[in-house]
């Protein structure tokens, strides 16, 4: 019998997304799901695609992102979708562009400007009023969103130098209800961060109260990488068995020389811990960080970059050291000028970096910001520096544990129905691509670059990237969180 499909991938070498071997078939799309997976050579397609054996994968699920602003503001998500990524996961670190019931501060609170440092798109009051935004105008990316602790912080207290005081963690727990309602998957905390820093465990504990009714996640840019990180594991861990819901390690990482090759530490911790509690973590592939530039986080640092500056844009992609000697001043004096910025700082070991890439459990997620004039690489490189640098070349792991850690790992950790892994029924999220030269363009130096060897992505059967542009569809979702 002929079937007809609105989309047939002949010749695919397929990577299914559970981590098993990879096998050769067709897939055939019919509206915005695989509707068939194997040998579908008497079939035709309204649209055909033919792989000679290229990779077909499942669209891969960014873990961590801060494209919350993003995909209102340039939904075409091109660092996104030229890497391969189907699906962001935003909201992230504490950070989130809602709800903000009342005007945000002016100027805006690091490390809220990171998402706007104008302030004129924390407008939405509600997080459905934001959520309605997505969906009224949706990006070329599906989405999955968290609400941040420190933008809740933000919206609800006067001296965030405090703890909350009981009224406070009722109005911050009462946003939490309407987010979660409204369809959040879970809450952020970024307790690094200055807006952060005075709050107490029992604080985030009792603001994410509501999470296990509404089977919500708590994802932590913690407290201390650096010196602290085995007590801040111990504090995420807490929050999670106290409000009973997962918990997801953002970004793990050690900082700062004295740390270095501590990851045997903190994954022994994890995977102990794992037996007894649900937790995931997510990783990128890089060993420097990027947020907001400041003097206490540039002293730690072997090298800094400004990533952008509001009083003075000209010294973006700079090395701080370099703009500190052309000005005539100290280090201290050149940041208090440039700010406020952001910057990518040089604290990591490539050692750690390559233990938690390879620890069975860790997802990749780029923490890329997409709003800054020389972002840092892990925005437009990640995932093909993941299947390319570290499968390929240094053999760190076989493609199909690699494309596992972006797509079905992912969307089991954030429970994303029928998204995540290549077979008949899912959602047609698909990114094609070679495996003989995937990787990531985009440099320190030269930061804004789509990857190579991605060659079309897909969302929900609409082709969103193919042959290196924009194809301008955008059928993007905003995606819930399934029950386990
Ligand atoms: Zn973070
Ligand atoms: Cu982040």
């Amino acid at each position: 019998m002929t079937q007809s499909f609105d989309l047939l991938i002949r010749n695919a070498t397929i990577i299914d997304g559970t981590g098993a071997p990879r096998f050769a078939g067709d897939i055939g799309v019919r509206g915005d799901r695989i509707a068939r997976v194997g040998d579908l050579s008497g079939q035709h397609g309204t649209e055909e695609i033919d792989l000679a054996g290229a990779i077909a994968a499942p669209g891969f699920i960014d873990a961590h992102t801060h494209d919350d602003r993003f995909m209102l503001s340039s939904p075409d998500m091109t660092p996104k979708v030229s890497q391969g990524v189907t699906t962001v996961i935003g909201g992230n670190c504490g950070v989130s562009l809602a709800p903000m019931p009342r005007p945000i501060p002016n100027p805006v609170t690091p490390p809220l400007n990171l998402l706007d440092d104008e302030g004129q798109w924390f407008r939405f009051r509600t997080f459905r009023s934001y959520l309605d935004a997505l969906r009224g105008a949706p990006a070329a990316t599906n989405c999955a969103m968290l609400v941040g602790h420190s933008t809740l912080r933000v919206a609800t207290m006067d001296d965030l130098t405090q703890p909350a005081s009981p009224a406070e963690i009722e109005a911050m727990r009462e946003l939490v209800v309407e987010a979660m309602g409204a369809g959040a998957i879970g809450v952020s905390s970024g307790l690094f961060y200055e807006p952060a820093i005075a709050a107490p465990t029992e604080e985030v504990i009792q603001i994410c109260q509501p999470l296990k009714a509404f089977n919500g996640l708590y994802c932590t840019h913690m407290r201390d990488e650096a010196n602290g990180v085995m007590d801040s594991l111990e504090e995420s861990f807490r929050i999670g068995l106290e409000v009973g819901v997962p918990v997801v390690i953002s970004h793990h990482k050690l900082s700062e020389r004295a740390n270095h090759g501590r990851s045997r530490e903190t994954l022994a911790l994890i995977e102990e811990r794992m037996a007894t509690q649900p937790i995931g973590l997510d990783c990128y592939p890089y060993t420097a960080g990027s947020t907001v530039l400041s003097e206490h986080r540039a002293v730690s640092a072997s090298r800094v970059i400004v990533s952008w500056s509001k009083a003075l844009p000209q010294y973006a992609g700079r090395d701080l050291d370099a703009i500190a000697a052309t000005m005539g001043v100290s280090q201290a004096e050149a940041i208090e000028r440039l700010s406020p910025a952001g910057a990518i700082y040089f604290k990591m070991d490539e050692d750690d970096v390559q233990r938690i890439l390879r620890f069975p459990p860790t997802m990749i997620g780029s923490d890329g910001l997409p709003h800054d004039a020389a972002p840092h690489p892990r925005l437009w490189g990640t995932f093909p520096r993941v299947l390319g640098h570290y499968s390929r070349e240094l053999g760190l792991f076989p493609l199909e544990t690699a494309v596992h850690k972006m797509t079905g790992l992912t969307a089991e950790t954030f429970g994303l129905r029928d998204r995540g892994v290549l077979k008949e029924g899912a959602y047609a999220d698909l990114t094609l691509f070679d495996a003989n030269t995937i990787d990531e363009v985009a440099t320190y130096a030269a930061p804004i670059a789509p990857a190579r060897g991605i060659d079309t992505v897909i969302v929900n059967g609409s082709i969103v990237w193919r042959e290196g542009r924009s194809s301008g569809a955008r059928p993007g979702r905003v995606l819930g969180r399934d029950r386990p």
